[in-house]
């Protein structure tokens, strides 16, 4: 089968590279990818923008694509589904109306709200007065979340009511978010765990991935501002069988079955950000309509199915007798960034990796191949992941293949796992 995967960062070098590995997948196509799906056997890159739908269109047409599987939110939530299947190509993803579960936060918590599924409590705002007289009325700490897309940016935890009342006029009147904070969730404050709980589903079937946790912080400690993710590791002992039942039964089950019920059925990757509280109970702090980053890179390296064909199947409606096959062994990912990644950073450095292995593997993300050196070339560029016997030993495997980078503008997290050990 030939598949073409859509995005550039590490996600998707791990979903194609994942792909590449079964004899019955000829070749991966990943649009526009990187310096790491460039180098992979079987994989080429393509460069068409992962948003230009009527390009993807025509190459998925041209090149006898059996599957698209779509790595970021952009495209799912301009409608690439919707597209593709109205030109009988076969996708794995959500629909344009179902993408909006991560599109906009207020259709989220709504949506939440009226079946009953655990999350804070919250109202929606699109005026600054009655937002402030809310987090007066409810005090600190309290959340404040701009509705549309914020590339992970758009949510503040304020500690004080000066805080919160700077964010709302921030985005509401400051226009910090554009169109995507014109309307603001502001919500109760949750304290416990995250874990990130992620399933595959083609409408009506529910094939859960395995589980993991990532670390949002920029530093150690889970200090410093939030970033995409800056390393990820699976499986995440703090899903016990109790807390996966619940997430399953309270959580993804009745999702599925609102989603389908109101007439907007949902296929592809859901991913529910948990927050677990000391009982074990859960509640949603959000839905992305996709795959993580960088959860995805430890988790690929887990997986002995054939992705590409669970994605057909999901697809097709057809996950029902679909199962999932995982090494036992832990998978830990360290993320290596670009220094003063998330704000401004410097590119094009030159970086030389370390050989990989079936148990160690370093991940591209914001990368360019140019005179074949690699060039880091965004915020997060790599992911160095490994394999070990043990959540320990697998964090000891990755930072010693981090140590074996060369690359002097980098920044990464010294205590990835340490929430698991
Ligand atoms: P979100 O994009 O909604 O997942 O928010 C980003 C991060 O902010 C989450 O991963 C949490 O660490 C934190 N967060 C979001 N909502 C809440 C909440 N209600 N209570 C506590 N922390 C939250
Ligand atoms: N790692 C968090 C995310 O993918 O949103």
């Amino acid at each position: 089968m030939n598949v073409l995967v859509i995005g550039s960062g590490g996600r998707e070098h791990a979903i194609a590279w994942q792909c590449s590995q079964f004899n019955e997948v000829k070749r991966v196509f990943v649009a526009p990818g990187n310096a790491g799906t460039a180098l992979e056997k079987k994989i080429s890159n393509i460069s068409i923008d992962s948003e230009n739908i009527p390009g993807l269109i025509s190459f998925a047409r041209e090149e006898l694509i059996d599957i698209t599987i779509v790595g970021p939110e952009a495209p799912l939530v301009l409608g690439i589904v919707d597209e593709f299947k109205n030109e009988g190509l076969a996708i794995f993803g959500p629909s344009k109306r179902a993408s909006q579960l991560e599109g906009s936060k207020v259709f989220c918590k709504d949506f939440l709200d009226r079946n009953n599924i655990p999350t804070a409590y919250y109202r929606a705002f699109t005026e600054t007065k009655p937002a402030i007289d809310y987090v007066k009325e409810k005090g600190a700490p309290i959340v404040i979340k701009a509705d549309g897309l914020a590339a992970g940016k758009g949510v503040i935890i304020a500690n004080s009511i000066k805080e919160a009342t700077d964010a709302i006029n921030d985005m509401l009147d400051g226009n910090r978010f554009g169109e995507a904070g014109s309307r603001v969730v502001i919500e109760e404050f949750l304290e416990g765990e995250e874990a990130s709980f992620i399933v595959m589903v083609d409408g009506n079937n529910i094939l859960p991935m395995a589980t993991s946790q990532d670390h949002k912080a920029r530093d150690n400690g889970d200090k410093g501002p939030n970033t995409g993710g800056m390393g990820a590791y699976s499986p995440a002992p703090v899903v016990t069988d109790l807390v996966y039942k619940n997430a399953m039964e309270k959580v993804i089950r009745p999702t599925v079955d609102a989603m389908k019920s109101e007439g907007m059925p949902y296929t592809g990757f859901l991913y529910a950000g948990l927050m677990i509280n000391q009982n074990e109970n859960v509640k949603v702090l959000e839905y992305n309509c996709r795959f993580g980053d960088p959860e995805t890179q430890p988790i690929m390296m887990r997986l002995q199915s054939n992705l590409a064909s669970l994605c057909l199947l999901g697809a097709n409606g057809s996950l029902a007798n679909a199962t999932a096959e995982w090494d036992s062994r832990s998978s830990l990912g360290v993320v290596m960034a670009a220094k003063g990644y998330p704000h401004s950073y410097q590119k094009g450095d030159i970086i030389s990796l370390p050989e990989s292995s079936s148990s160690v593997k370093v991940f591209h993300a914001g990368t360019v191949l140019e005179k074949e050196q690699i060039l880091s070339n965004g915020g997060r560029v790599l992911c160095a992941t490994a394999l070990g016997k043990d959540l320990k030993d697998a964090q000891g495997r990755a930072y010693k293949l981090v140590n074996e980078v060369k690359w002097r503008g980098s920044y990464f997290r010294t205590d990835i796992g340490f929430k698991g050990l």
